[in-house]
């Protein structure tokens, strides 16, 4: 491993095995991981709870600012937040088909992209996102921006929803997927889109290993 790389920043489009490819990576370089679409779906999850409506940015940015999410368990898969531990909730179809429209609010943003820096201060993580070599850590060391096609990520996330006990049509999920890439490359603020210097690696075909093990095998290049 060059002793250059300790910050590393995984984008892609929703289920192109972001989770599941940085999760095996962190673990098998011992770097810490940060899922930051968890804390998008904390902060859509306690919007709903509290009943603020999702197209009010200012009391979405509020709330965003006085509930710092704390990303908790091995997998880093659950959050604690103003009091409440979530884990499975935060994939519910209700947060799935608000995030989008949450995360486009600028001062929801700010308070977690806040949040996802001092995380990163540390070194030796791997962070995953949309906009995480864009704007989070534009000085990361390795920046990766995983992609396949739109049928293959439904299908893994219609998988993922299925080992959830969620029963859905895989052209509903295929539709979502779609409205999704479309509002998060689309917005104003950190549109999802691969920074100039990140590596695009296509997924399709591929499984999680031999996704890891081309990461590892470019940051050693490095
Ligand atoms: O990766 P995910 O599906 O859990 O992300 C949920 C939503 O959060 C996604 O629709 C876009 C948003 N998100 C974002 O805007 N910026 C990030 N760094 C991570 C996620």
């Amino acid at each position: 491993m060059a002793r250059g790389v300790s910050v590393i920043a995984i984008d892609g489009p929703v289920a192109a095995g972001k989770t599941a490819v940085g999760r095996e990576l962190a673990r098998n370089l011992g770097f810490a991981y940060l899922d930051t679409g968890i804390m998008y779906r904390a902060i859509t999850w306690l919007a709903l709870h509290s009943g603020i409506p999702v197209e009010d940015e200012t009391a979405l940015g509020e709330l965003a600012r006085t509930n710092p999410v704390d990303v908790v368990g091995d997998e880093g898969n659950r959050v604690s937040v103003a009091g409440h531990s979530l884990g499975p909730e935060l994939r519910d179809s209700s947060v799935d088909s608000n995030v989008s429209v949450v995360s486009k609010a600028p001062a929801v943003r700010k308070a977690l992209v806040a949040q996802q820096r001092q995380t990163a201060a540390e070194g030796k993580i791997v962070m995953i996102g949309r906009d995480i070599g864009t704007v989070v850590l534009p000085d990361a060391d390795l920046k990766v921006y995983l992609t396949a096609s739109p049928e293959n990520r439904a299908r893994r996330r219609w998988q993922e929803m299925r080992d959830l006990g969620q029963s859905v049509e895989l052209e509903t999920v295929l539709s979502e997927t779609l409205a999704r890439d479309e509002t998060d490359s689309n917005r104003d603020d950190s549109p999802l889109k691969p920074a100039k210097d990140a590596w695009k690696l296509n997924t399709d075909g591929l499984n999680i290993e031999q996704v890891v093990r081309k990461i590892v095998a470019r940051a050693k290049d490095r």
